[in-house]
């Protein structure tokens, strides 16, 4: 099923020879790809590939030691979690980040930390200006809450909800930051066919209705096939394919790589 495009064909983010090592591991080696702005971009590729890697270069967690990022027209080396965060860029974990004993709408909250001006003690004091920016941020919050259908749990504290919920959760904090660019690390992993459906429902959604450009990691190739309109390939640390779900799904070495694999 091809998608409406919904890429302006300006490239938002671009990836030039990227290289990454641990010690003797060479996770990522000469990659090179770009993301459009408005479009859906998905990395695939099997266990230990590089995909996470690839994320945390974008994101500023991993800094490659060669290759250059062009965010927004302006090339850096390495980019800081703290700077990506402030132009921008959001993310998801593969293993689920949040604060298992507060509740959905605080853990949400936090995703606002980075927009709130007024100062910690002034928040607290829940003084004058503070308190009118916190109502603000409450109820963008809200917004999301509702957006993402978890009404019911904003209460509950994530770490007594099933999994699915916790990655919705995940994806409301990130979405709480407006982000530009929207980085998931698998967020459809260990989910159920429904709760499958629901995530590719707001994926599609957030970046329908808010024009978020996204950068997903995925596994299960239906939902890659479905949802992305462009697709790159990693396998052993190299790009192995780059192009629409037709394009890569046709590609030899593409095939080649996911016989005798898991996925
Ligand atoms: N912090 C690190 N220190 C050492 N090695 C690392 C680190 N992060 C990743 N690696 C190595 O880099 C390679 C790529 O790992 P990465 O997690 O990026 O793969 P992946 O494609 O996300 O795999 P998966 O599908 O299992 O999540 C692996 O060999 C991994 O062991
Ligand atoms: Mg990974």
């Amino acid at each position: 099923m091809a998608r409406a495009a919904h890429a302006t064909g300006e490239v938002l983010l671009s990836l030039e020879n990227i290289s990454l090592r641990f010690g003797g591991v060479k996770a990522l080696t000469d990659i090179s790809f770009d993301i459009r702005k408005g479009e859906i971009r998905a990395i695939i590729g099997p266990n230990g590939a590089g995909k996470s890697s690839m994320l945390n270069c974008i994101n500023g967690f991993y800094h490659p030691q060669e290759g250059r990022i062009t965010y927004k027209g302006v090339t850096r080396r390495q980019m800081r979690p703290h700077q990506a965060a402030e132009q921008g860029i959001a993310r998801t974990f593969q293993n689920i980040a949040l604060f298992k004993g507060m509740s959905t709408l605080d853990n949400i909250m936090t995703g606002r930390n980075l927009r709130m001006k007024t100062g910690l003690l002034a928040q607290a004091l829940h003084w004058g200006p503070a308190q009118r920016e916190e109502n603000e941020h409450r109820a963008f919050v809200e917004r999301i809450i509702d957006f993402l259908e978890i009404q019911h749990i904003r209460k509950v504290p994530v770490g007594r909800l099933p999994y699915g919920l916790q990655k919705r959760v995940e994806l409301g904090r990130a979405l709480a930051a407006e982000p530009e660019l929207l980085l998931l690390d698998e967020p459809m992993a260990g989910m159920n066919l429904e709760e499958k459906q629901d995530m590719c429902r707001f994926v599609l959604d957030v970046n329908d209705q808010f024009g978020t450009t996204i950068c997903l990691i995925e596994h299960d190739m239906g939902v890659v096939m479905d949802i992305s309109d462009r697709v790159v390939v990693l396998d052993y640390g190299k790009k192995i394919g780059d192009g629409t779900p037709d394009e890569v799904k046709a590609s030899p070495d593409v095939i080649a790589a996911y016989l005798g694999t898991s996925h």
